[in-house]
């Protein structure tokens, strides 16, 4: 009896005192978009399973949902009370490639300074989570304010979590240069991606170096003015903080990105967060039941649905779901024009809520229709659809590109689609076999990875946290000036 009761004894002690050995995290969690949100969340999980203690920080915009996340302990919010950031994303025009030098970096560095200023300004906030001991933080935007946050509060190990492609800043934070007449910019890319013409080469170095003139210098001196004033008279520049950056997470996945010079610090995660499939919801079950040559699904998200895509591309669509009477179309929309204009089609199928995976899992999924989201990309290239991409903005455009490069689909624009143009594209996919043989072959080669991006991760954060960066991975060119 004894004996058994210091057995439990000593058991409950092994694992309590195995779980106070793992250092604890305090993560940003980037909440002005569901796929930042939820990539930060698919780490947190993977942390959590891994017996770390994860908290978050998290702000709160005033016109944004407010956004959880299962895997976190605890969350330190703050509002953010401004709306800049709606008033200029709003205006955003959807089709085009133009993040960069549409001007909306400036908008984001504003709320950067702005979020800083409020973070950095709640005194009782800093004290709480200072009191909690972090030894790691995890954040998206390092450039801002964050490095010097996590440093004030004691956190010894950053890493950079980027819920797209890396970026060329990113990159530099490595000192690794990326040359911009090969590398497109992951804000504002051609379809054509790293096999550019030379106007589209010479375009990508105007936004490259707009980036590095224009972009920079503004994040810079958000930087500058947080050390200033949180780490007076200590001749500390940002390169100081940014350099202490022991990881950089991204969620593209290695097979699919475009291959571009890399250091042992930078882990790809791409498509690792898809889960075994679950059986097919009831009504989407039926739709499959009564398929013939299979099903495609149709998904822009919450950007373009039925209500607020423009009528050509409605048109479009319609004219698609005719041509092939035996083929049955899911489109997830939140729009509400259901019953008016497309009603007469009996083989497309509105609706407001689908588990994508296990859509796009099901052997009968013939093609993928989508505006091309990292994370909607991902999934379908791990089941093997070959994809039409039509993407709205940011990375999207990058994104697409990847899908014209590994041939598992083509990309087409939404400011030009036409009843013709759809038809054609999805008359080719379903005709030539070879955007489903290279769509299978890709799902094979991210199974099969060699380089799995989940353990490589979990290892390294066991290393960076025994014993913090490892400086002899830097490049001698890292922090240095451009020229
Ligand atoms: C957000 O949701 C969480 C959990 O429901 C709640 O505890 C928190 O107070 C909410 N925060 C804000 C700012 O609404
Ligand atoms: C943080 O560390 C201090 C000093 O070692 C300790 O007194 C305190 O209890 C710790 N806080 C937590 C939340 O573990
Ligand atoms: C960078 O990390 C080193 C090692 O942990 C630490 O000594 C240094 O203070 C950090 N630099 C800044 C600016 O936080």
């Amino acid at each position: 009896m004894i004996s058994l009761h210091s057995l439990l004894l000593l058991f409950i002690l092994s694992f309590t005192l195995g779980d106070s050995q793992k250092p604890k995290i305090l993560m940003y969690m980037t909440s002005f978009g569901y796929s930042h949100f939820n990539f930060d969340c698919g780490i947190a999980k993977w942390l959590k399973e891994d017996g770390y203690e994860v908290h978050a920080l998290v702000p709160v915009f005033p016109y944004l949902p407010n956004m959880t996340c299962d895997a976190i302990k605890a969350t330190y919010y703050f509002n953010v009370p401004t709306n800049v950031g709606k008033a200029v994303f709003g205006k955003m025009k959807y089709g085009v490639a133009n993040m960069v030098t549409n001007g909306i970096k400036s908008v984001i560095a504003e709320l950067s300074y702005l979020g800083c200023e409020i973070l950095f300004n709640d005194k009782e906030l800093m004290k709480t989570i200072k009191n909690q001991n972090f030894s790691i933080g995890f954040a998206e935007y390092m450039d801002g304010c964050l490095s010097i946050y996590f440093s004030k509060i004691g956190a010894k190990s950053l890493i950079n979590l980027n819920p797209t492609a890396l970026q060329y800043p990113v990159y530099r934070n490595l000192g690794l240069f990326l040359s911009p007449a090969s590398v497109p910019s992951v804000d504002e890319s051609f379809s054509s991606g790293d096999t550019m013409n030379y106007w589209q080469r010479t375009w990508n170095i105007y936004v490259t170096f707009y980036e590095e003139f224009f972009y920079k210098p503004m994040f810079e001196n958000v930087m500058v003015h947080f050390i200033a004033k949180f780490f007076p008279n200590q001749n500390l520049s940002p390169m100081d903080f940014r350099k202490n950056i022991s990881l950089v997470v991204t969620n593209t996945n290695l097979f699919l990105d475009f291959a571009k010079p890399s250091n042992p610090k930078i882990i790809h995660v791409g498509g690792e967060f898809v889960n075994e499939p679950k059986k097919l919801q009831k009504t989407i079950e039926e739709i499959y039941s009564i398929s013939t040559d299979g099903v495609v699904l149709i998904s822009f998200g919450t950007l373009v649905d039925t209500d607020k895509a423009t009528q050509i591309f409605k048109d479009s669509v319609k004219a698609v779901v005719k041509a092939y009477p035996n083929l049955q179309f899911i489109w997830k929309t939140n729009g509400q024009k259901k019953t008016t204009e497309f009603e007469e089609l009996k083989n497309l199928h509105l609706v407001t809520w689908i588990d994508q995976q296990s859509i796009l899992a099901n052997p009968k999924t013939k093609l993928f229709f989508t505006h091309c989201g990292l994370n909607s990309l991902n999934e379908a290239a791990v089941f093997g659809v070959p994809m039409i991409a039509m993407p709205i903005f940011g990375d999207q455009h990058y994104n697409s590109a990847l899908i014209n490069k590994r041939e598992i689909g083509i990309a087409i624009s939404y400011l030009t689609v036409t009843p013709k143009e759809l038809f054609s594209v999805f008359d080719e996919i379903l005709k030539n076999p070879k955007y489903s043989q290279n769509s299978k072959l890709l799902s094979q080669k991210i199974k099969n990875n060699p380089l799995k991006g989940k353990d490589t991760f979990l290892k390294w954060i066991e290393f960076a946290a025994k014993y913090g960066n490892s400086y002899e991975l830097d490049l001698g060119s890292a922090g240095m000036p451009r020229f």
